[in-house]
Parts: structure tokens; sequence; C-alpha cells
């Protein structure tokens, strides 16, 4: 495990570099996505808004927890690994990456494959200087209904066909051209990136495969992999399937996908899967395991994948009637950020056991996308200087329960919690 990685991240965390484009009402309420578009210049009236990813609002700090946590450690140093107990598997210092959802792609990594952005690209180089490479997922609930097509008529790479697509509930289709690909091939021309890419399953019996066979020919050595399907468990929920949907239908939808891959000769690398991806939400990975997924689609997955958050800021996201109340005060919820149990050991538990499943397989066990609350973050905490130190507890902490990587989530200039971000016209 490389500390350096973890520590430049966390430095990261606290630095907030540019935005673009997408201006929400301050407050953590609803936001309104106006174009994905780097190089808009919004109208005066418009540019008012400071969008979440900005907004600097801070919180009093919380009370030293009681009993206050140690600051002095014996280390017993020994010299053989098998000396050591409870020690994790080897770990890579590239344990740490990062998701980027597909369709703020523009707003972080670049404009087109010519126009990267260069403090992206500095960031990362930070990365990889220490790590010796850096990994990067593009997808998200986004990757659902992306299309790829040869080209857009305004000359873009990315476009969506409707507005609020943070809105997991709406699923507007979302239009990429080989543009895109051409852009992360050419961020690993300059640095070692490698790229895990979300491909869609929100329709077995259409696949598409088509950003698949254009990924692999792309980018070559330098893609890791596929994500198909990304929170199978929240399809129902989510409106995306019927309200029937459960792991018997999601190990049979899985099934048709990984048949269509196997029979498509542009598709020629048939290991590389990442499955199922699957929050906390429904289904435990045990209730999924006992399908037989593992058993049936193992030979097709490079990596057993989950996804979770300690906790969520949907209620206050998205209002309705029914979650009014449950509405969650930042100010309340931060101390358990600042302790080793609540979300770090508590939040790891339920994965212990499928990290003993992946290893006795020989396959890699990731946290796929994570943050410090999925619907965006909490104002105040996300962007903390507590929150860095909370990254870095849980990922020692997944590495020490063989996780074998991470990857925190970007989700633009509407989300609070984002790693880092790009603003050219707030910087
Ligand atoms: C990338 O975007 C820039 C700025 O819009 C444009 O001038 C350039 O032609 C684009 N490059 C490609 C390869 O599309
Ligand atoms: C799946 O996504 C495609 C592309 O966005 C869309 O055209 C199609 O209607 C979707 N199908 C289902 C069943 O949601
Ligand atoms: C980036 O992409 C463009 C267009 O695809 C290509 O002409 C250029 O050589 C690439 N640059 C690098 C550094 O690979
Ligand atoms: C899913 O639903 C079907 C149909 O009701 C049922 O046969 C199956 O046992 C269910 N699977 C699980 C894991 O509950
Ligand atoms: C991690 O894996 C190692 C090697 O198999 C094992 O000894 C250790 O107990 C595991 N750690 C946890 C927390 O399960």
């Amino acid at each position: 495990m490389n500390i350096l990685s973890l520590l430049s991240l966390a430095g990261g965390l606290t630095t907030a570099y540019a935005s673009v484009t997408v201006y929400g009402i301050t407050g953590v309420v609803q936001q309104t996505v106006l174009a994905p578009d780097a190089t808009a210049t919004p109208s005066p009236s418009v540019a008012a808004y400071v969008p979440p990813a900005f907004n600097t609002a801070t919180l009093i700090p919380p009370p030293v927890p009681s009993p206050a946590p140690a600051n002095q450690f014996n280390v017993q140093l020994l010299q053989n690994r098998a000396d050591v107990n409870g020690v994790s598997i080897p770990q890579s210092g590239a344990f740490y990456g990062f998701s980027i959802e597909m369709s703020v792609a523009t707003q972080v990594i670049g404009i087109n494959s010519t126009y990267l952005n260069p403090p992206f690209l500095n960031l990362m180089s930070h990365v990889t200087e220490r790590a010796g490479h850096v990994n990067i997922r593009v997808g998200g609930n986004t990757q659902e209904t992306a299309v790829l097509v040869d080209s857009l008529s305004d000359g873009k790479m990315i476009e969506k066909d409707k507005e609020q697509s943070s809105n997991p509930t709406l699923t507007p289709t979302l239009y990429i051209t080989p543009e895109l690909l051409y852009m992360l091939r050419n961020v690993s021309s300059l640095l070692n990136a490698r790229w895990y890419l979300g491909i869609p399953m929100n329709d077995t019996s259409k696949p598409r495969l088509q950003i698949a066979e254009a990924a692999e020919a792309i980018l070559g050595d330098y893609l890791n992999g596929f994500q198909l399907g990304n929170e199978p468990n929240l399809y129902a929920a989510h409106k995306h399937r019927n309200d029937d949907y459960n792991q018997t239908s999601y190990f049979g939808e899985f099934g048709t996908m990984i048949q269509a891959i196997n029979s498509d000769n542009q598709v020629t690398i048939k290991n590389n899967i990442i499955a199922p991806s699957i929050s906390d939400t429904f289904w435990s990975p045990e209730s999924l395991w006992d399908t037989g997924f593992l058993d049936s689609y193992g030979s097709s997955l490079g990596t057993i994948a989950v996804e979770r958050y300690p906790d969520n800021n949907c209620a206050a996201a998205f209002p309705s009637p029914d979650t009014a109340n449950s509405i969650v005060d930042p100010q309340e919820r931060f101390p358990k950020y600042l302790n080793h149990k609540d979300y770090i050991i508590d939040t790891l538990a339920p994965y212990l056991n499928t990290a003993n499943i992946a290893q006795s397989m020989g396959k890699p066990f990731m946290m796929f996308e994570t943050n410090t609350a999925s619907c965006g973050g909490f104002l105040g905490i996300s962007d903390s200087f507590g929150a860095a130190l909370w990254v870095l507890d849980y990922g020692l902490q997944m590495a020490y329960s063989n996780f074998t990587g991470s990857l925190l989530h970007v989700g633009g200039v509407s989300d609070v919690y984002n790693p880092f971000n790009r603003n050219s016209i707030y910087y």
C-alpha cells in the first residue's frame, strides 16, 4: 500500500479546481443541468448561482470522540509476512482510483481528444508518479442508457436527450461518440491511466455492445475491463425493471449478456467483465451468490465488484412527500465520519465473506464506486478535512479487509463530494 498515493488523494479532496455549466440552487435542493458543454459561457443572471460543488459552507467541528482515539502506538515489526497476524493480501500502490460518471466526462477529463483539462492531467500524474498507474472508471447510472454513435450534429462527443440525468429514476439516452474513447486513450499516452468502462444492460433483449467493441480496439492494453450493468439491485426501485425483478431475474439477464459477449467477434477478450456492482439496498451479496452467480459466470469475470457509500443524502437531493421526514442534518451526521467504527468497520463488515470468496476464486474484489454519501454527498462534510481523513481510514481498512482496489466517485458540479473538480468559471 502506497501511503503517499493515499495522502495525495486526501490533499486533493480539499482542493476544488474548477467548475462548468451546471448551475444548482444552493442548499442541496434540486439542480438544473443546463448543458454538458465545458465551453459554454454563462449568462450573468445564471452565473449568480454557485453550483453545489463550489458551495463553501462549513459545519461546526464535532467534539473529539469519547473515548478519544489513541495517539501513541506500538507496532511490532516482524521479518516474515507469515509471522504477522491478520495481514492482508499484497496490495497495489494504485489501490485508490477514481470513478467518473459517464455523463460528466467532459466536465472532468476534457472536451475531446485534443482538449484535455490540464488540472486533471496534473492531478493524475501526481498519483501515477507515486502509485505507478491510476485506475479510472468511466460509468455510473448513466452508462445504462449509453449509445455509441459515429458523430453528433453539434460536433460534441457526449449528449443527453433530456435534462436531469443525475436523478436515477429518469433515464435519458446518453449518446457518446468514439471521440470519448480516443480522449481516454490520449490521456494514457501522456500518463499511465488505465480504464474501466461501463457498458449498458438496460435492455438485454437488444444487447448494445458497440461501446465494448470500440473501446477494446481504441484503448488496447490500457483497458482494464468492462463493468456490465450498474446497481442491478436498484433496477426495480428506479423503475428500470418490473417490481418483481429479483436476484434470479438478474442472474438470467446477466447470462443473456454474457452469451452476447461470447458470440461477438469484435469483443475478443471474454474474461474482463466487472460485476455485479450491487450496492447495499435490498440484496445482500450472499443473496446473489445463492443463485449460483459466481459459479456460473466466474470464468467471464475479471473482477468481482460492489458499490457502497456509508450514507446517503437522497431524501434532500430528490425531495418527495414520502422522504420529507428522512432528510439528514449534516451537522448531526458529521461525528460518524470521525470514528473508526460507524462508517469504516461497520460499513465494510458485510463484505468480508465476499472478499474471502474472491480470494479463493483468485479474482480481484473491488469497491467500484464510493464516497462519503450517495446522492451528491453532504454539504459541509463531503468537502471537509474530516472527510479526507475518513477516506484515508476507509481505504486502509478496505486494503486490510482484502479488497483489491476502490474507486472514489466524481459526480460533477451538482455534487459536493467530488475528490477534485474543474472550475473554469469560478476558479
Ligand atoms: C476539440 O474541441 C475543440 C474546441 O471546441 C475544437 O476546436 C477541435 O476541433 C476539437 N477536436 C476534435 C478532434 O474534435
Ligand atoms: C435502453 O436504452 C436505450 C438507449 O438509451 C433506449 O433507446 C431504450 O429505450 C432503453 N430500453 C429500455 C428497455 O429501457
Ligand atoms: C490525440 O488524439 C488526436 C485525435 O484522435 C490525435 O491526432 C493526437 O495525436 C492524439 N494525441 C496524443 C498525445 O496521443
Ligand atoms: C424471484 O422471483 C421468482 C418469481 O417469483 C421466484 O421463482 C424466485 O425464487 C425469486 N428469486 C429469489 C432469489 O427470491
Ligand atoms: C485477508 O486475507 C488474508 C490472507 O488470506 C487472511 O489471512 C486475513 O485474515 C484476511 N483478512 C480479513 C480481515 O478477513
